[in-house]
């Protein structure tokens, strides 16, 4: 018999303990041993909860008793989880995760603790919720050199975007559902402000690259600006807006960014709907592979957790090898000198003026117009590929123009 403890009894604790109890007899003949709880750690009381009697506020008596092999961390957030999780690892627990801030900021530490003394540090449920992802990476793509990853990371922005364009649903109502669904991070400014795919693709990044990818690092923006005008000039060119999470083999360097993209609906990624995730990743023996599923909420990520579970008590004598280490370079590209196209609005009380200037420093953009009133004082275009750096010049010099009155938004634009 395995014994393990859950720290955290929320959302995804909840969810692990209730697989693990309906699905008890397929998950012992899949691992080989029969997994018990002996504790569920939480601060908070739940005096009507089946599961009281296995209820502690005492992390002490986890982690010192020695029947206990795997400690299941899913209360999320930096602290307590990494002291909890560094003491567990150095007492000889094996460690398994949903906690995507602490994997991205501590990982190659604690996979080192982990190497050291023969056990497990698993995540597999901190990126894509129950989708298959960082073992795929880590095992079955081995043989490739990972050139680039393109996600759908974040549930709750994939949502809301999906409720704006299909539904025609603001903002702030689409979030209110998706934190009812139990979708949102509990500061939901992490989905919108795109700080969550920042971390699952700084997850992804340092697997896939094998060095730390620090998030901080990271170009992050979110979907708190996209309006339903974008979404509407989006539409009118056969394209749907989404918050992609990029990371590029740049020669011996690394470039990542957090943002929203127009992409075509033809896309790989546009299908990808409500709080589906879905990654592409680029290997330069297999070529594109695709990975789809539910990216949040209780029981697909516990789905994930419980699969890690399963995985050490198969394993329980030995380390998976994941090579994770800090590099002493710094190995990330500057967003600057990355090239992209750009859909651009600009208000004007003077559109030929704007048109004359856009295509003198731009070259020949693409125009785009809707029949929406609310932008009957604006042109809009697509510029041609450009440098970060070179656009953000271009676009200072254009906002001091006395006929721009301001330049309303900038997105993106991937063709493939
Ligand atoms: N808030 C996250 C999301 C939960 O919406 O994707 C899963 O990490």
């Amino acid at each position: 018999m395995v014994k393990i403890a859950v720290l955290g009894f929320g959302t995804v604790g909840s969810g692990v303990v209730e697989v693990l109890r309906k699905n008890s007899q397929s998950i012992s003949r899949k691992a080989g041993d029969v997994i018990d709880i002996k504790y569920i750690l939480d601060i908070r009381d739940f005096p009507d909860s089946p599961e009281r009697h296995l209820l502690t506020k005492d992390i002490d008596a986890i982690l010192d008793d020695d029947e206990v092999s795997i400690v299941v961390e899913v209360m999320g957030g930096i602290e307590p989880a990494y002291s909890y999780t560094k003491r567990a690892l150095l007492s000889g627990k094996h460690v398994v995760t949903s906690n995507k801030e602490l994997v991205a900021t501590y990982g190659a530490e604690l996979l080192a603790i982990a190497k050291e003394k023969n056990i497990n540090y698993l995540f597999e449920a901190s990126v894509g919720g129950g989708i298959p992802i960082i073992r795929p990476l880590n095992q079955c793509l081995a043989a490739n050199e990972i050139t680039e990853i393109v996600g759908i990371l974040n549930g709750t922005t994939n949502y809301i975007l999906t409720q704006m364009i299909k539904e025609g649903k603001s903002f702030e109502e689409a979030l209110h559902d998706a934190q009812e669904k139990g979708y949102a991070e509990r500061n939901p400014e992490a989905d919108v402000e795109g700080y969550d795919a920042c971390r699952k693709i700084a997850i992804l990044s340092s697997l896939a690259f094998g060095y730390q990818v620090d998030a901080e690092r990271i170009h992050t923006e979110g979907i708190t600006k996209i309006s339903m005008e974008d979404v509407e000039y989006a539409d009118h060119m056969e394209c749907v807006i989404k918050l992609l999470a990029v990371s590029r083999k740049m020669g011996d360097k690394i470039f990542a960014r957090v943002s929203p993209v127009i992409i075509p609906k033809s896309h790989s990624l546009a299908g990808v709907e409500d709080v589906f995730n879905g990654i592409l990743v680029r290997g330069d023996a297999i070529g594109d592979v695709m990975f789809y599923g539910r990216g949040a909420g209780k029981f697909p990520t516990a789905s994930a957790v419980v699969a890690d579970i399963i995985d050490i008590v198969r394993n329980i004598d030995r380390n998976s090898r994941v090579i994770w280490t800090k590099s002493e370079q710094d190995l990330m590209v500057d967003i600057g000198e990355t090239k992209c196209s750009y859909f651009v609005r600009i208000k004007t009380d003077d559109k030929p003026a704007v048109i004359n200037v856009i295509s003198r420093v731009f070259g020949s953009c693409n125009f785009v117009s809707i029949a929406n009133p609310k932008t009957a004082d604006e042109v809009a275009f697509v510029t041609p590929p450009r440098k970060e750096k070179e656009l953000s010049v271009a676009l200072n010099s254009i906002n001091n123009m006395p006929f721009v009155n301001a330049v309303y938004n900038v997105i993106r634009v991937e063709k493939e």
